[in-house]
């Protein structure tokens, strides 16, 4: 029989014909080689919606895509996507927008782009959705006859019940993954909290080996960590360390490097406030270590997002107006996108990461990190204990990112730490990187879906 086409879906598909970042690149093989497809939205915004996919063309795979309309984009993506279920899978109930008309477009949505599928998927296609915006598309896509696998990966990390409980309709979200065949976490931890919520919130049964029956419905709840090309990264770093412009490594001052996009999970006030901490303990360090925190900002005039700029831009200013001198400033605080490249050859430059979320499906920039690394010589990954990625890489300085005292420890501990035990943490956490890598990672999900 012939091989059923892999169909990829999410929110935003691939850009242009040179996508970078690990999960495409990882897909795109037998994306190509099962003849398979892309889908998600367009990105362009239209009065009227026409209710077809049109094929984007230029990619190193077939793309197809839909265009959202303004309320749309208003009330599914920015609405339900991002004020409701970002926040609540991240713990931040506090951030809650409840209301109707984002919970009406967000099933609307899934239930268009449920009938425009119907239409391109064939009986023997596997269809895998990716993240929180198209939880419900399988109910949607079975609704409409399709009784195609379905698998499902969460990029985010999933809450337990009592939080899952602050959303109205906290059942329906378990009755939307158990529409899936599969449904792949980040980590165990998330694994098991998706488990508790099926069965305390809908009244799912647990069979073994990680099965979970809902109903008429049995789906397979497991962890699936995602990876990067760890190989590739590290060769990217090794070349583009080099052309760093002047002046970035200075051989009297060490680097620590963060990297996320400006979102009130990451931690990043936390972060600065264990930097200030760190340097009104050690004045002897002033001017020989400073921090370089890139933030491209994301999702701009949802208010959370504008708040946590604000708050980011105070506190930075408020640590280089303590600290700073005429020939040096602690913070570099940087709200614009850098080129893939020349983040990798800032990994390699610097002695030390501060990967501090308050909450995190697993977080690349960790593993990039270490990747990036001279294993001669490598830097010091210090990573909160709420990012998925501690799971697997227990070698790092493991940290609270509440507890701004311990960070500061933490920078002072990588500072200081000595060449064999950084190189003894490096190889331990390269060799998990190297093993479990992203293809690792696609094939286990690839075998689980079947
Ligand atoms: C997270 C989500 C992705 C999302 C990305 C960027 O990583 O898991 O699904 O695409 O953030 O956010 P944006 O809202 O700009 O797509």
């Amino acid at each position: 029989a012939r091989m059923g086409r892999l169909i990829c879906i999410s929110n935003r598909i691939p850009s242009g014909p040179n996508p970078s970042g690990g999960l495409v690149v990882a897909l795109h093989d037998t994306i190509k080689e099962t003849g398979g497809i892309w889908i998600g939205t367009s990105g362009e915004i239209v009065d009227t919606p026409d209710n077809t996919l049109h094929e984007i063309t230029d990619g190193p795979f077939r793309r197809m895509a839909f265009d959202l309309t303004e309320a749309e984009q208003e009330n599914y993506y920015f609405g339900f996507s991002n004020q409701v279920l970002w926040p609540l899978f991240h713990g931040r109930t506090d951030l809650l927008e409840i209301h109707a008309e984002y919970l009406d477009s967000y099933k609307e949505v899934n239930r268009r782009f449920a009938k425009m599928l119907i239409e391109v998927i064939e009986p023997e296609d596997r269809i895998w959705v990716h993240d929180y915006h198209l939880i419900p598309l399988a109910l949607y896509l079975r609704q409409l006859g399709a009784k195609n696998r379905m698998g499902f990966f969460l990029h985010t990390p999933f809450p337990n019940p009592i939080t899952l409980h602050a959303l109205p309709n906290a059942e329906d979200v378990c009755e939307w993954l158990a529409n899936y065949e599969v449904v792949g976490m980040q980590s165990e931890r998330d694994a098991r909290a998706a488990i508790a919520c099926l069965t305390e919130i809908a009244g799912a049964q647990e069979l073994a080996g990680g099965f979970v029956q809902l109903g008429e419905r049995q789906c397979r709840v497991a962890a699936f960590p995602i990876a990067i090309d760890a190989q590739e990264f590290r060769h990217l770093a090794e070349e583009q360390i080099d052309r760093l412009p002047a002046g970035v490594i200075k051989p009297d001052r060490q680097l620590i490097i963060g990297v996320d996009r400006l979102d009130y999970t990451k931690g990043v006030p936390q972060r600065f406030k264990a930097f200030g901490e760190f340097l009104s303990r050690h004045e002897e360090w002033h001017r020989h270590v400073s921090l370089i925190q890139i933030s491209p900002p994301t999702r701009e005039g949802v208010e959370a997002y504008d708040n946590i700029r604000e708050e980011t831009e105070h506190l930075s200013g408020q640590v280089n107006g303590q600290f700073a001198d005429i020939q040096w400033a602690p913070i570099r605080f940087i709200n614009r996108p850098v080129p893939r490249e020349t983040l990798a050859g800032l990994y390699r430059a610097a002695q030390i990461a501060l990967v501090t979320p308050l909450m995190d499906g697993m977080n690349l920039v960790a593993k990039e990190f270490v990747a990036a690394q001279n294993p001669e010589d490598p830097g010091v990954l210090i990573l909160s204990q709420f990012a998925g990625a501690a799971e697997q890489m227990d070698d790092a300085l493991i940290v609270n990112p509440h507890d701004i005292e311990q960070m500061a420890t933490a920078i002072m501990t990588a500072l200081a730490m000595p060449l064999q035990d950084r190189r003894r943490r490096h190889e331990a956490l390269m060799d998990v990187l190297l093993t479990k890598d992203v293809s690792w990672w696609s094939k286990g999900f690839l075998t689980a879906l079947g």
